[in-house]
């Protein structure tokens, strides 16, 4: 009986200073991945209709990679979507403006976002990632024989298909991967 009251109280007093021990680790964990995301890349969001809707054809892009002027311009022509129909019923299309406005690169303090919220006047490229000034610029010395002319790329817009993190946000040179070329040393 002796014994068993020592062990709870030994264990409720493990118990209770394990939580902060508990805490302070995964605290310091997400304060780390946050950290890590901030310097490379953009704001991790999870969305499932989001995921569904707008990333059956190419990889559901980031909402922190183009500012509010552009994602409105998009949703309001989704019936011809750069040539294809990606319309959606009210309500979805609805639930995605307002998850794109909200979280737009115009509305980050990501410094990466920060960059995509300057976008091109020039028709359609305003509302094209691909087609900001900040975009054409990180991309200019990469020989169109790896992009068009690259059966695993096809198009600067399959961010993912060099970028291996593109899909959680995350853009660090040292994670590029070319398919059939290999790392990118500048
Ligand atoms: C039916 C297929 C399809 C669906 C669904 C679709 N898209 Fe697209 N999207 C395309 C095509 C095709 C392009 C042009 C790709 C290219 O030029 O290589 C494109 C391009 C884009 C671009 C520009 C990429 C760049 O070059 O910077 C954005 C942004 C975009 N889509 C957002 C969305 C959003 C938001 C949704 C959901 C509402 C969506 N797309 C749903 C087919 C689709
Ligand atoms: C053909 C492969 C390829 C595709 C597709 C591609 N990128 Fe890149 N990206 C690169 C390479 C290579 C660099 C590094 C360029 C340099 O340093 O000269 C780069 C650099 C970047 C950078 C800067 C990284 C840094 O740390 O400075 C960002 C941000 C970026 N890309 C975002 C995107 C986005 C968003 C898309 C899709 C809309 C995309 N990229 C599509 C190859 C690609």
């Amino acid at each position: 009986m002796k014994v068993t009251a020592f062990i709870s109280v030994i264990s409720i007093f493990i118990g209770v200073a394990g939580i902060p021990l508990v805490w302070g680790d995964s605290d310091k964990h997400e304060k780390w991945q946050e950290y890590s995301r901030r310097s490379t890349g953009v704001a991790l969001l999870d969305n499932p209709v989001y995921q569904q809707e707008c990333g059956d054809c190419h990889m559901a892009y980031p909402p922190g990679l183009l500012p509010v002027s552009s994602w409105s311009r998009i949703m309001s022509g989704l019936e011809d979507h750069f040539g294809d129909n990606a319309e959606l019923d009210k309500n979805t299309h609805t639930e995605i403006s307002e998850f794109l406005t909200k979280h737009s690169s115009d509305k980050s303090d990501y410094r990466r976002s920060r960059r995509f919220t300057v976008v091109s006047d020039s028709g359609d490229a305003g509302m094209r990632i691909t087609g900001t000034p900040y975009f054409l610029h990180e991309h200019d010395e990469i020989p169109p024989k790896l992009v068009e002319g690259n059966k695993e790329v096809n198009s600067f817009s399959n961010c993912n298909a060099c970028h291996r993190y593109a899909e959680q946000a995350s853009f660090r040179e040292q994670d590029i991967l070319i398919p059939g070329f290999g790392r990118w040393d500048d």
